[in-house]
């Protein structure tokens, strides 16, 4: 049974599934936060070694201030406190995005999560936040020519060599969640989706459970990966 090194989950659906029970939307979005502490620790029980998840997008400011004040209190609390399991488990947590627009207490609980799970070995997970994905790409190109400029020479650069500029240098994506119903990647990780295979589920976030996740892991196991190459085994 392949396991996928790298999943990633656009976690979407928690204003819907709050709104559908008559609550407000930030229900939602604290739900979603347990739910995402209890599907990261059951990825690395899978094996899966690099788990991404979109957090909060750089799009997402466009919101009303008082859900954006919630999302940014809510990340704050998580990375202080509530995401004890996630640390104590030996889970390594990393951030992908761009650190201006955040304000000092978010980037204070990021580094106090970062510092605290740096030696942890068991699996890594990646939580984009102010995330946006051609915003990475312009960032990693930024990066790149200032090495062109102090001489780096690009005549033999490949594909793999851009992904030491990305955000972090993790594999490529295996595999791509996308919860909520929406059937597009909304400026995530484009780079690393280049050969990823898709799973769309209707489920809001929030109700996204362990046997949610193996049905997409079990997708995946019967999908047949190309590459742009034959599978001689279908010919
Ligand atoms: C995803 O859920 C979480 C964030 C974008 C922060 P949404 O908040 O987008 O939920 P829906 O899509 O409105 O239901
Ligand atoms: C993508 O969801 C961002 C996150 C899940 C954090 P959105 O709800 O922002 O995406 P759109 O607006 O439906 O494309
Ligand atoms: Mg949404």
């Amino acid at each position: 049974m392949e396991v996928p090194k790298h999943v990633a989950i656009i976690m979407d659906g928690n204003g819907r599934w709050a709104t559908n029970k008559g609550l407000k939307r930030s229900e939602g979005h604290l739900e979603g936060s347990k739910t995402l502490e209890k599907i990261a620790l059951h990825a690395m029980d899978m094996g899966i070694e690099v788990l991404s998840v979109f957090a909060f997008s750089t799009d997402n400011f466009k919101r009303d201030k008082e859900e954006v004040d919630y999302l940014m209190n809510l990340f704050i609390k998580m990375f202080k406190t509530k995401f004890d399991k996630i640390a104590k488990k030996g889970i390594k947590v990393v951030f992908s995005g761009r650190k201006n627009n955040l304000n000092n207490k978010v980037m204070d609980a990021m580094d106090n999560m970062e510092v605290k799970t740096k030696d942890n070995q068991r699996g890594i997970l990646n939580i984009c936040l102010n995330y946006g994905g051609q915003e990475e790409i312009i960032d990693a190109s930024l990066k790149l020519a200032l090495d062109i400029n102090k001489g780096l020479n690009i005549d033999s650069f490949k594909r793999e060599d851009f992904y030491k500029y990305l955000y972090q240098d993790l594999p490529p994506i295996d595999l791509l969640i996308r919860t909520g119903g929406e059937l597009r990647i909304s400026n995530f990780m484009l780079y690393q989706l280049s050969y990823s295979e898709f799973y769309f589920t209707n489920t809001y976030f929030p109700d996204f459970d362990k046997s949610e996740f193996n049905k997409a892991l079990f997708m995946y196991q019967n999908r047949d990966r190309r590459y742009g190459g034959i599978n001689e085994k279908n010919n």
